[in-house]
């Protein structure tokens, strides 16, 4: 019997042609005996509504909270802008991070060396960059309530978000960054916008008192929008960003355009530990969408999400010298050339997403 279980939900659009190539690399390393994985998959998304009226079944919601890891890939495309609100693509995703509890959400842009003229900002800016946003991923704005539209007549209707943090909430997701900091450059921006927000004056307050307890992190504290402003300006400035749902949505996006590409951005959504088993649920996925309009063009580049299986390996199973090995090779093939459409580069071979993905497991072969 297998010892570890992923539950694959590949979504709409390049979603599945990019798991495509990641259930080559699971297969190549089950056969070596590398790892042993079960691999179990799903609906999710507009798919998930064509089939079950729902954005994710009952049935694969069980699968999903059962499994050691959830690879996912995008969901969502132009097909269902008009299902209902509640039945739409990303509420999977949201049901998926809220129902598994995965609150803290890592997401490293890191800017591969033969990547650095690909990205908008000059070289010197970016060579090197090695960043890591701690988005908090359960709670704030994205869940709060109310969450309505209310009719007031006389034609005029409000629309109401409620964004919300409270204590353990921000101390959590500052644990997990501080944590995170202490293993890299040792060095934590906390962003939020306390100069307008009372949410912001409560979290810089958590996050200020966590610090305390790291002594050995430098902590800085910097409002959201300076933040952006900082990561095209200067972004090597940064090591550990930690920051809440929405501005992690946005900030996160930024960083992403930093590497190149937002195809090149992978992501971990945690939970917190098991008090007994030590293990936590979590779900790994590209940061960037379903692309509806390169969808089933076999064009999309699939290293995001060979990334974000590879963030699975470290992060879920301990397997650091083949999280390494993935990530080498991906580092590989770009060294040798190789460039999907949306990096593409004067004098580099551009490629397709199955070439790609066959280029990464030959050099993982290699
Ligand atoms: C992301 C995405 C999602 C988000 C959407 C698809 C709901 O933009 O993971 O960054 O806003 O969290
Ligand atoms: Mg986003």
């Amino acid at each position: 019997m297998a010892t570890n279980s992923l539950f694959l939900l590949p979504g709409d659009g390049i979603g599945t042609e990019i798991m495509a190539e990641v259930v080559k690399i699971i297969d190549w390393s089950n056969a070596e005996g590398l790892t042993d994985f079960s691999t179990d998959s799903g609906l999710a998304g507009g798919c998930a509504y064509d089939a079950h009226g729902e954005a994710i079944s009952e049935d694969d919601m069980a699968k999903a909270l059962k499994a050691d890891a959830v690879i996912f890939g995008a969901v969502g495309g132009p097909k269902w802008d008009n299902v209902p609100y509640d039945k739409r693509p990303e509420a999977a995703l949201l049901r998926l991070r809220k129902d598994l509890g995965l609150f803290a959400n890592l997401r490293p842009a890191i800017c591969y060396p033969a990547l650095a003229d690909a990205s908008a900002l000059k070289r010197e800016l970016v060579e090197g960059l090695d960043i890591l946003i701690v988005r908090e991923l359960t709670g704030g704005v994205y869940f709060g309530e109310p969450k309505e539209i209310i009719d007031l007549g006389d034609g005029q209707k409000r629309g109401i978000d409620t964004q919300l943090y409270d204590t353990y909430e921000i101390d959590r997701i500052a644990r997990v960054a501080f944590d995170l900091a202490l293993t890299r450059g040792k060095k934590l921006h906390s962003a939020d916008k306390k100069n307008v927000m009372k949410s912001g004056v409560l979290w810089d307050e958590v996050v200020r008192g966590v610090a305390k307890d790291y002594a050995d992190v430098s902590f800085n504290h910097i409002l959201a929008d300076n933040c952006a402003m900082q990561l095209v300006r200067n972004p090597k400035q940064f090591d550990v960003i930690v920051t809440d749902n929405l501005f992690g949505d946005i900030l996160s996006d930024v960083a992403a355009m930093l590497t190149g590409s937002l195809g090149m951005l992978p992501s971990a959504a945690l939970g917190a530990p098991d008090p007994v088993t030590g293990k936590r649920k979590a779900m790994y996925e590209p940061v960037h969408g379903s692309a509806p309009d390169i969808a089933g063009q076999g064009i999309a580049n699939p290293i995001a999400m060979i990334a974000s299986y590879a963030m699975a390996l470290r992060y879920s199973f301990g397997m650091t010298e083949l999280a390494d090995r993935v990530e080498g090779a991906i580092a590989g093939v770009l060294a040798d050339g190789l460039r999907s459409a949306d990096i593409a580069q004067e004098n580099r071979k551009t490629v397709g997403t199955q070439e790609m993905g066959a280029a990464i497991l030959a050099k993982l072969k290699a």
